[in-house]
């Protein structure tokens, strides 16, 4: 098939101009850096995703938001939702801050038996369960400055009525006590709620969503402790291919200490029986969900229906390095893609793996096949092909003749600036190299290059890639290894090429997808 050429050079034309202009059905980039299908705030200071749920045929995406500026500030839930994952609604803002304080992060669930009494058997609410921070105590140096309370929702999540004896889990005079995730536990009939808590979480046990016990501890000596822990998720995953075997994963954001500087998030597989998680493990085993600098605070959405049954994901695409300081005027930060989540038996063990959901697929509005060919020095496809993107799709399978090729892909603009990530074989890693990518000079820790570790196993290299305008999304080895970054280049980024230093490498299969935009509507 042949790429639309057409569409692309509307795309371009349009990201050239950098207009605010709205056409009726033409694609237009509104402003200067914000991405076409990734979800960002309409106005205003963005950061961790909140209560994801799912819930009469709508995913509910919620946010930590400061509608006001577009620095962190005090915070409220944003609001939006979707019936695919991938083309979002905004809706009213669902959480502001009250006598307890503002509204950080948290989820939400929906409560089917009405356990809360907080709705009826036959309209069961949807509770929000999410952390006041109080900022005048936190001014003052009082230490329980944190506490936990919910909200409801008997509307399907259009209007939320804060529960009167809030809060529900006091602060034991620990400063850091934050982020409760909450899942219906089947086997011992019990509302768990996974807490980050300094430098480990505590699992706290209830019948009702209302009244909350203390059960266990875990990770103070395990993982990466390079920051504070935050952001927690535990859900059980079953083994691909292979019947009948399943893992409870533990994912726990941690900044700084990321693996590439900053924010970033780690995970464990182990045990859970209700009310303690056994890491099956070493305690200095550090394992990363995603290797690159903006992927943070992401959790899995709730109640996603039994026949589908996929554990569904998304980030925070930025970092707490630079976040207040990123280039964009009306709004700030955007949002991973929703990923699925699967646990694979690699040559490297059990390994945590995210892919795009399949609903992304939808985007694609055309397809190039690219021929097999030996890639030797460099293969420029925006001249052979007449490829002009600032967002796309590539899935390239690369099949290599000895381990020391180094295989760049480069994004760049004509004012010579670029981005290239790929994977150096000789000194096995995957990487993101925004050295050269455009405005760096915000914060002193954007630039640089990002690697992410990793020895292949035989000659296959997959790098299946999504570029959106201003981020990155790399999925290696058919999403083993995860590389998430933003960027900011001055002209939008539209030439594509390859470049391999070392022996010449054979691409074997490529596809390069055309993708269009999915509009957030108001
Ligand atoms: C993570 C985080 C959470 C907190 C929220 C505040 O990015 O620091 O721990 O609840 O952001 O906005």
């Amino acid at each position: 098939m042949k790429i639309n050429y057409l569409y692309i050079l509307l795309v371009v034309v349009f990201a050239c101009k950098m207009e605010k202009k709205d056409h009726e059905n033409i694609i237009t980039i509104p402003e200067q850096h914000r991405p076409l299908f990734h979800f960002t705030p309409p106005s205003g200071w963005m950061n961790d995703p909140n209560g994801m749920v799912y819930h009469n045929g709508t995913y509910h995406l919620f946010y930590q938001h400061n509608p006001d500026d577009i620095v962190w500030g005090p915070m409220h839930w944003g609001h939006a939702t979707s019936s695919d994952l991938i083309h979002w609604e905004h809706r009213p803002i669902a959480l502001y801050p009250d006598e307890h304080g503002t509204i950080f992060s948290g989820s939400a669930v929906v409560d089917h038996h009405n356990t809360s009494g907080l709705g009826s058997t036959e309209n069961p609410p949807i509770v929000a369960i999410f952390t006041y921070h109080n900022a005048e105590k936190a001014a003052n140096g009082e230490i329980d400055h944190q506490t936990q309370g919910i909200a409801f929702s008997t509307d399907d999540g259009k209007s939320w009525a804060k529960y009167k004896g809030n809060p529900v889990l006091e602060n034991p005079g620990i400063a850091d006590f934050r982020d409760p995730k909450v899942f219906w536990h089947e086997k011992t009939s019990a509302w768990i709620m996974i807490l980050a808590v300094q430098d480990h979480i505590r699992i706290y046990r209830s019948p009702n969503l209302i009244d909350w016990e203390y059960a266990s501890s875990f990770g103070e000596k395990a993982g990466a402790h390079g920051g504070v822990w935050e952001c927690p998720d535990l859900f059980e995953l079953a083994v691909e291919n292979d019947e009948g075997n399943s893992k409870w994963v533990l994912l726990l954001s941690i900044n700084p200490g990321g693996p590439n500087g900053g924010s970033a998030t780690q995970y464990f597989t182990g045990g859970f029986d209700g009310y303690q998680f056994t890491n099956d493990h070493p305690d200095d085993m550090i394992q990363w969900l995603d290797y690159g600098r903006d992927n943070y605070a992401g959790v899995s959405w709730s109640d996603i229906p039994r026949e589908d049954g996929r554990r569904i994901f998304i980030g925070w695409m930025s970092n707490w390095l630079y976040a207040n300081k990123v280039p964009t005027e009306q709004w700030r930060s955007a949002m991973t893609l929703a990923r699925k989540m699967t646990l694979r038996k690699t040559a490297h063990g059990l390994r945590l793996i995210s892919e795009p959901v399949v609903e992304f697929e939808k985007l694609r509005v055309n397809t190039l096949n690219l021929a097999t060919r030996e890639i030797a020095g460099g293969f420029n496809l925006s001249a052979t092909y007449g490829l002009f993107l600032t967002h796309f799709e590539a899935d390239l399978h690369f099949e290599l003749q000895e381990n020391d090729s180094d295989i760049s892909i480069i994004f760049s603009n004509t004012m010579g600036e670029s981005l290239s990530f790929g994977f150096n074989a000789a000194d096995e890693f995957f990487y993101v190299d925004r050295s050269n990518a455009g405005k760096a000079d915000f914060s002193d820790q954007f630039s640089g290059k990002a690697i992410a570790p990793y020895a292949l196993n035989g000659k296959k290299l997959n790098i299946r890639c999504i570029l959106d305008v201003s981020s990155i999304e790399m999925f290696g080895q058919n999403g083993e290894c995860v590389m998430t970054e933003i960027f900011f280049p001055s002209e939008p980024f539209t030439i594509l090429r390859i470049e391999i230093e070392g022996k010449p490498v054979e691409l074997k299969e490529g596809q390069i997808f055309a993708l269009k935009p999915a509009i957030v509507s108001q």
